[in-house]
C-alpha cells in the first residue's frame, strides 16, 4: 500500500493542475488524439450507454476489479476511464481511505464521469495523457486499462510504463476487444468487424489496414507486455470470446 501522506500531496497536485487552463495544439492539420478526443467528447452520452449496458460489461468490469485484488487503503489509477463506467467498482473496493483516480484526454467523457462520480470523495479525475500520465512513481498500488490498448500506438511500451509507474508487487489489469478465436462463435467475426469499423475515431477508420487487425495486433502487444513484466494472475475471455481480461502482479 502506497504511503497516504505521499498519496495526498500528489492528488492535489493533480487538483490544481485540473483546473488550470489546458495547452491547446498548434497542430495545422488534427492529430490521431485530438482526433480521438473530439470523437469521445461528441459522443460521450452514447458511449456512456454502450459501456453501461453492453451484454456482460457489468460481469467484466466487476471481474477486473477483483482481478486488482484492491484492499481498503489502497491507490488505483484507471488509465483512459471514459465516462467512469469502472470508477464505482474501484472506489467500492479502496473505501474511503483509498484514492481512484481517472485519466482521460477527452474533455466530453470526464464531464459525464464527474456526474456519476460526484458523491464518492475518494475519486479525482485527471485529463491527462495515460501514455505520460502525471503520476509520482510508486504512489499507485495499481493500474486498470478496459478497451483502451487498442488505442496507442505502441501499446507495449504503454503498459511498461506503468508496469514501472505500480512498481514491483503493483498490480495491472488490462481488458480489451478483439476478434474471437472460439470455433462456436467465429462466424461472428464479420459482425464484430463491421461494429469496429462504424465505431472507431475517423482517423483510424481511413487507415488502409483494416481497423480491426490493428486492434488485434495491439491487444496481443499490450498482453504480451502485461506477462513479460507480471505473474499473471488472471486470465479469461468473454462475450462469447470477444473480450479478453489479463491481470498480474509486477515482478522485480
Ligand atoms: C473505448 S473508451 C473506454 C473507456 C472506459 N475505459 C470504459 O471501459 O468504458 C477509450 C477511452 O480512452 C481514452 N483515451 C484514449 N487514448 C488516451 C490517452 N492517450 N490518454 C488518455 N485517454 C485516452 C478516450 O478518450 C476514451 O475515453
Amino acid at each position: 500500500m502506497a504511503v497516504p501522506s505521499s498519496v495526498e500531496q500528489w492528488v492535489s497536485k493533480l487538483r490544481r493542475q485540473q483546473s488550470q487552463p489546458q495547452p491547446q495544439s498548434q497542430a495545422q492539420s488534427p492529430s490521431p488524439a485530438t482526433i480521438s478526443q473530439s470523437f469521445y467528447t461528441r459522443w460521450a452520452r452514447l458511449y456512456d450507454t454502450i459501456a453501461l449496458r453492453a451484454p456482460s460489461v457489468g460481469l467484466v468490469r466487476s471481474e477486473a476489479a477483483d482481478a486488482l485484488r484492491l484492499e481498503p487503503g489502497d491507490t488505483v489509477v484507471e488509465m483512459g476511464c471514459g465516462t467512469g463506467a469502472n470508477l464505482p467498482y474501484l472506489a467500492e473496493r479502496v473505501g474511503n481511505e483509498g484514492t481512484v483516480v481517472g485519466v482521460d484526454f477527452s474533455l466530453g467523457v470526464l464531464d459525464v464521469a464527474r456526474e456519476r462520480v460526484r458523491d464518492y470523495s475518494n475519486v479525482t479525475l485527471a485529463r491527462a495523457d495515460a501514455t505520460r500520465p502525471p503520476i509520482q512513481k510508486h504512489a499507485p498500488d495499481a493500474v486498470l486499462a478496459t478497451f483502451v490498448s487498442g488505442m496507442f500506438d505502441d501499446p507495449a511500451a504503454v503498459v511498461s510504463l506503468w508496469a514501472d509507474l505500480v512498481g514491483p508487487g503493483g498490480r495491472l489489469c488490462l481488458v480489451d476487444l478483439a476478434e474471437t478465436t472460439d470455433s462456436t462463435w467465429r462466424t461472428l467475426n464479420p459482425v464484430f468487424r463491421a461494429l469496429v469499423r462504424v465505431t472507431a475515431p475517423p482517423g483510424t477508420r481511413t487507415m488502409r489496414e483494416s481497423p480491426t487487425a490493428v486492434l488485434d495486433e495491439r491487444l496481443v502487444s499490450a498482453h504480451r507486455a502485461l506477462e513479460s513484466w507480471c505473474r499473471v494472475t488472471h486470465r479469461a475471455t468473454h462475450v462469447l470470446g470477444f473480450a479478453r481480461v489479463r491481470a498480474g502482479v509486477v515482478e522485480q
